[in-house]
C-alpha cells in the first residue's frame, strides 16, 4: 500500500474555498470562493492563478461545453466568460426567497445541472432551516425544484450507471442517496447512506471515485471520509490540516490525486493560529483509488 501524503499546494486563502472541479484539457483545478466572490484556476502545471471576480457570493463554478463557465452566483445562474470576466444570467431561482443563495452546484452525465440553495447563515453552518431546495437546470434552461425543505444543499455526485443520486443536506448529517432517471431527471426513493459520528463534524462536499466509493468532506470535521455506498461502512478518515475542509474531487494526469478545499472563515484567532493554512487547498496522494473526469453543462 502506498503511504498517503497530505500538501498544501494553492495559497488561495479563501474565506470559504468550495467547489473543487479538475479540468483535464489544461490541467487546472477550478474552485470558488464563496465569501471571496471570486472563481479561481490553478493550474498545477505553471502554478498560476487566475481569477474572476462574481461581486456577490459564488456557491460553485462548473465547465460549460460551449466555453467559459456557469456559476451559481447569489440566486442566479451565470454564463461566465473566462477571458472578460462578464457574467450573463442564464436562470434563476427561489425568486420568493430574497435571502437565499445558491450553494453546491454540479453537472450529471448529460450535461444537466443539479445546483442547490440555502438561506442566509447568521454565522457558519448556522442558518434557519429548511429554507432552501434542490433544482435542476436543463440545457434549454427550464428549471425544475426536486427537493425543498433543505437546509444547507450541499455535496452531490452521480455513482457510474447513472442511477443513482448522492446528496448531502449538510444539517441532516447524513450523506443521502435518491434512485435518479438520467433521462428525466426525476429523483425519488431518498435513503440515509450514511450518518455522521461524533466528532467527524458536518458533510459538505462530495465526489465519488472510479471504484464505486463515496468521499465525502467534513466541515468541522478536519477531514474526508471514504465511504462505501453499498454497505454504508466507512473505509477509511483521510485527516487534513485544517479544520473547516469544504469539499474534494479528483485530479492530476490520471486522476489519481484527491483535492480539497477548506474555509478560514468563523474560526476563532486562536483557531487560525493553530492552523494557518485554512482557506487553502490540498492534494492528497497515495490514496490508491482514481476519480472520473467531470461532466461540463450542455446548455
Ligand atoms: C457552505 C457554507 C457552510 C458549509 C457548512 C458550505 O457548502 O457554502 O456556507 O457553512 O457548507 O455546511
Ligand atoms: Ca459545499
Amino acid at each position: 500500500m502506498s503511504s498517503v501524503k497530505v500538501e498544501c499546494v494553492v495559497k488561495a486563502n479563501a474565506l470559504i474555498g468550495e467547489g473543487p472541479v479538475w479540468e483535464e484539457l489544461d490541467q487546472t483545478l477550478l474552485f470558488v470562493d464563496i465569501g471571496g466572490q471570486k472563481i479561481h484556476r490553478w493550474n498545477s502545471l505553471t502554478n498560476h492563478v487566475q481569477s474572476v471576480d462574481t461581486g456577490d457570493m459564488v456557491g460553485f463554478a462548473v465547465p460549460r461545453r460551449c466555453g467559459g463557465y456557469v456559476a451559481g452566483v447569489g440566486r442566479s445562474v451565470v454564463a461566465v466568460d473566462w477571458l472578460t470576466g462578464g457574467m450573463a444570467s442564464l436562470a434563476q431561482v427561489d425568486h420568493d426567497k430574497s435571502n437565499n443563495r445558491l450553494n453546491d452546484g454540479k453537472v450529471d452525465p448529460t450535461g444537466r445541472l443539479l445546483a442547490g440553495t440555502m438561506g442566509r447563515e447568521i454565522r457558519p453552518a448556522v442558518v434557519q432551516e429548511g429554507q432552501g431546495s434542490l433544482f435542476s437546470v436543463a440545457p434549454d434552461l427550464t428549471v425544475t425544484r426536486h427537493l425543498d425543505q433543505v437546509s444547507i444543499s450541499n455535496g452531490m455526485d452521480w455513482s457510474s450507471d447513472q442511477k443513482t443520486f448522492f446528496y448531502i443536506d449538510s444539517l441532516s448529517l447524513t450523506v443521502d442517496a435518491l434512485d435518479y432517471d438520467v433521462t428525466t431527471g426525476i429523483m425519488g426513493n431518498r435513503r440515509v447512506v450514511y450518518r455522521l459520528e461524533e466528532g467527524e463534524g458536518l458533510p459538505d462536499g462530495m465526489t465519488l471515485d472510479a471504484g464505486g466509493g463515496l468521499w465525502v468532506a467534513c466541515y468541522n470535521g478536519g477531514r474526508v471520509l471514504q465511504i462505501d455506498p453499498n454497505t454504508g461502512v466507512r473505509l477509511r478518515t483521510v485527516t487534513l490540516p485544517v479544520s473547516k475542509t469544504t469539499s474534494c474531487c479528483f485530479g492530476g494526469s490520471d486522476y489519481s490525486d484527491l483535492y480539497v478545499t477548506s474555509a478560514s472563515l468563523g474560526l476563532e484567532q486562536a483557531e487560525r493560529l493553530e492552523q494557518p493554512l485554512a482557506g487553502n487547498t490540498f492534494r492528497v496522494t497515495g490514496l490508491g483509488v482514481k476519480g472520473r473526469p467531470s461532466n461540463s453543462f450542455a446548455g
